[in-house]
C-alpha cells in the first residue's frame, strides 16, 4: 500500500470517489448518503414549495429552470434527488411546460463517464456536466435557480498548511483528522470558514434573486457531551489503523504523519455564523435530521468508496 503525502497533491487531484460500477465503487456503496437524502426529501420539497421565490414568468430563456448539483459523484443518488427537485418545482408552478436544465458538477477527476452512461432512461431534463471545484465560479452570473449539494461541503479545498508543518503546534502527528486535538481542530475550522465563505460568494454570483440553495451534510451533534461528529470518529479509526500498521512495520510512520484528510464537519452554529458574516444568503430553514443507523459492514464499504482514492 502506498500512502500519499497530502502536501504534494493539488486540491483538485486530491480526491474523487471510487469510480466505475464495480464491487467497491461509489455507485454501489452510497446507500448511507441515500438514507440521508431520503430523510431530507420531504423537508426539501416543502421548502421548494414555500420558499422558492421566483416568478415563473421570469425564468429566462422563457420556461427554462436551471438546477445544479454540486459534488454529484458518479450517481445514482444525484439522479434521485434531481427528480425530487423537478417534481417539487413542477407541482409548485402547476406547470408541465417548464423545461429543466441540470448541471452535474464534480472535480474533473470524477467518473463522469459512468454518470452520463447511467443517466435515467426517459429523464425529463437536459443533462450537462460542469467539471471543476465548487470553490470557484462554475456558472455565468445569475443563471441558476436552484443549487443542491449533499455530503460534499465537508470536503475542504485543501489540507490546512499548518497541520502539515512540523514546526507548527498544529502539526498533525499520528492522526489523519482532528479528533481529540484542539490545536488541529482549530486550524481545520478556520480552513472550513474560509472555504465555505468562498463557496457562498461564488454561488451568490451564479444564482438568480429568489433562488434556493439546499445543502445536506453531516455535522456535529450538539446534544452529545462533548459535542461530536460520528464521521470524525470513523475517520480517526482509519487513522489509528494506519498507525497500527506503522507499528507493525507495514508502512512508514513518517508517511502516516504526512497524510491528512481534507475534511471538516461543522456545527450548526458555525454554519450559521459563516452564512450571516458572508451576508449573501438568508437561512430559511436549518434542521438537524434524525441520526442514520447504517449496518456497520455497509458503512465500512461506504467509507472505503469515499476514501480509498486519496489513500
Ligand atoms: C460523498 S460524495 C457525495 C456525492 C453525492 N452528492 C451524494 O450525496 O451521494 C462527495 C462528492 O463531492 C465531490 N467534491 C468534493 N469537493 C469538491 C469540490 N471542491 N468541487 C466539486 N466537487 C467536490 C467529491 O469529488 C465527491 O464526488
Amino acid at each position: 500500500m502506498e500512502i500519499k503525502d497530502t502536501k504534494k497533491i493539488s486540491s483538485s487531484k486530491l480526491f474523487s470517489m471510487t469510480g466505475g460500477e464495480g464491487q467497491y465503487s461509489y455507485v454501489n456503496n452510497s446507500s448511507f448518503q441515500k438514507m440521508g437524502l431520503d430523510i431530507a426529501k420531504k423537508l426539501m420539497q416543502e421548502e421548494i414549495t414555500k420558499k422558492l421565490d421566483i416568478d415563473k414568468n421570469i425564468f429566462s430563456p422563457p420556461n427554462v429552470f436551471r438546477i445544479a448539483d454540486l459534488g454529484c459523484a458518479a450517481g445514482p443518488n444525484t439522479f434521485f434527488l434531481v427528480q425530487d427537485i423537478i417534481d417539487a418545482v413542477k407541482s409548485k408552478y402547476e406547470s408541465e411546460e417548464i423545461e429543466f436544465q441540470v448541471f452535474f458538477n464534480d472535480h474533473s477527476a470524477n467518473d463522469f463517464n459512468t454518470l452520463f452512461r447511467t443517466l435515467p432512461v426517459g429523464k425529463n431534463y437536459f443533462a450537462n456536466g460542469a467539471p471543476g471545484s465548487f470553490y470557484e465560479r462554475l456558472f455565468p452570473k445569475a443563471s441558476l435557480h436552484l443549487v443542491h449539494s449533499s455530503y460534499a461541503i465537508p470536503w475542504l479545498s485543501k489540507v490546512p498548511e499548518k497541520v502539515q508543518d512540523k514546526s507548527s503546534p498544529a502539526w498533525n502527528k499520528g492522526r489523519i483528522l482532528y479528533e481529540n486535538c484542539k490545536e488541529v481542530e482549530f486550524v481545520y475550522a478556520a480552513q472550513f470558514a474560509d472555504d465555505f465563505d468562498t463557496f457562498l460568494k461564488a454561488r451568490a454570483e451564479e444564482m438568480v434573486p429568489g433562488g434556493l440553495m439546499v445543502l445536506l451534510f453531516p455535522s456535529v451533534q450538539t446534544e452529545a457531551n462533548p459535542p461530536k461528529c460520528i464521521m470524525v470518529t470513523i475517520f480517526e479509526l482509519v487513522g489509528s489503523s494506519l498507525m497500527d500498521m506503522a507499528k507493525m512495520g507495514l508502512v512508514d510512520e513518517s508517511k502516516v504523519d504526512s497524510f491528512n484528510l481534507h475534511l471538516y464537519f461543522p456545527s450548526a452554529e458555525e454554519v450559521k455564523t459563516i452564512v450571516e458574516r458572508n451576508g449573501s444568503f438568508k437561512i430559511e430553514k436549518m434542521q438537524q435530521l434524525d441520526r442514520l443507523m447504517p449496518v456497520i459492514e455497509k458503512l465500512a464499504l461506504v467509507i472505503r468508496a469515499a476514501s480509498e482514492e486519496v489513500v
